[in-house]
């Protein structure tokens, strides 16, 4: 018998115990062995659940306890996460989460300390869900090098935009919809801004890489400026807006890496990925492109990538797994984002629309107009027809915008 134990009973992990109860003999016959879970640790009460007496509002019964080799993070947050990790991991125990925060931020530290203490810390559940997508990276694929990862990494805006895009749902609406069903991050904040896809595009890049890629240096956009419009302009270009991270190894060795909404073409796999579905396209040198596609968050899919990491555990109680990448505090290692090369769509407003179309033309290059009905008359879009720096496409639009022309909205187009 293996005991371990739990940190946090909310959605994540009520799905572990669950599972971890109801799958019991399906995990024994993987392990050989039964597991155990011996503390819950919560500040609030369960009297109703059958595991009523495993609940301690104590760190110590845990950190202390020498039975307990496995320990599950589901709490969420940096703190007090980071430190019960840290001081389970000094007390040899492997820990498990699906904390994208934590590991996003102090990752290369932990699996340092728990290199040190000859235990694992692992953390599969921290992206894409019930997807599995790190240990493919870190297993299936390592005999690529990696040219490319990008994927839609958040569920709650990747629902937002699917009732936005099928079902011309406000954005609002579609939010409280995608909390009310426990997708959100308790701070919606995290998903509409993009510091959640932003974390998960950094772990993925961390892995693949071997270096810590830190959330602060990655230029990051979220979704709460996408308009309906945008929605139907994208749809009228052949195509979807889609929050996208997406990462890309340079030849100067930095890496091209940011958080967007983009123009995604239909005939591209990531955009028929809907509602809280995932999806992550990595492009191999060896296998070409590979992709990963799944439910990307919720109680139960997040749940069963947390316990495959505790059934791993289990099976690797002396020999440690080979996970792991380097710390890089004050190393360059990202490409400035004003040097990506991108085509861009933007949605402009002047009261003369036609004058305006012929300034963007001009300022821009070649450029195509989109339509869409219903459209006033002071309203144009187009996408352009060249991929420049990111840099120059913010002079273009400051130019626009210094010939009295409102720029409205301004989305990457995504060469997916
Ligand atoms: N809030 C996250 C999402 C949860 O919507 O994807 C899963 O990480």
């Amino acid at each position: 018998m293996i005991s371990v134990a739990l940190m946090g009973h909310g959605v994540v992990g009520s799905g572990v115990a669950e599972i971890l109860t109801t799958h019991k003999q399906k995990l024994f016959s993987s392990i050989g062995e039964e597991i155990y879970l011996k503390h819950i640790l919560d500040l609030r009460e369960f009297p109703e659940s059958p595991l009523a007496d495993r609940f301690t509002k104590d760190f110590e019964d845990i950190a202390s306890d020498r039975e307990v080799r496995v320990v599950i993070e589901t709490m969420g947050g940096v703190n007090p996460a980071y430190e019960f990790t840290k001081r389970c991991l000094a007390e040899g125990k492997s820990v498990v989460t699906s904390n994208k925060e934590l590991v996003a931020r102090h990752g290369a530290e932990l699996l340092q300390l728990a290199k040190d203490n000859n235990a694992n810390y692992l953390f599969e559940a921290s992206v894409g869900g019930g997807i599995p997508i790190l240990r493919p990276i870190n297993q299936c694929l390592v005999a690529n090098m990696v040219d490319e990862i990008a994927g839609i990494l958040n569920g709650t805006t990747n629902f937002i935009l699917t009732k936005m895009i099928n079902e011309n749902m406000p954005f609002d609406e579609a939010l409280k919809l995608a909390q009310d069903l426990g997708y959100a991050e308790r701070n919606p904040e995290a998903d509409v801004e993009g510091h959640d896809a932003c974390r998960k595009i950094c772990i993925l890049a961390s892995l693949a890489y071997g270096k810590h890629i830190y959330p602060d240096n990655v230029h990051t956009e979220g979704i709460t400026k996408i308009a309906l419009e945008d929605v139907e302009y994208a749809a009228s270009w052949g195509g979807v807006v889609k929050l996208i991270g997406k990462c890309k190894l340079l030849e100067s060795g930095l890496m091209d890496i940011v958080v967007a909404p983009m123009f995604v073409p239909c005939t591209s796999q990531l955009a028929n990925i809907n509602d809280v579905f995932n999806g992550i396209m990595v492009r191999g040198d060896c296998t070409g492109d590979v992709v990963f596609y799944g439910k990307g968050a919720g109680k139960l899919p997040t749940a069963s990538a947390v316990v495959a990491d505790v059934v791993d555990c289990c099976k690797h109680l002396k020999a440690r797994k080979r996970l792991f990448w380097v710390d890089t505090k004050g190393e360059d290692c990202i490409a400035d984002y004003k040097e990506s090369l991108t085509k861009i769509y933007l949605r402009c407003i002047s009261q003369d629309a036609d004058a305006a179309y012929n300034k963007a033309q001009d300022v821009f290059g070649g450029i195509t107009r989109l339509t869409r009905a219903d459209a006033d008359a002071s309203e144009f879009a187009f996408v352009t027809e060249n991929e420049m720096p990111y840099g120059d496409i913010l002079k273009a639009q400051a130019e626009l915008e210094s010939a009295g022309i409102k720029v409205a909205s301004a989305i990457r187009i995504g060469n997916l």
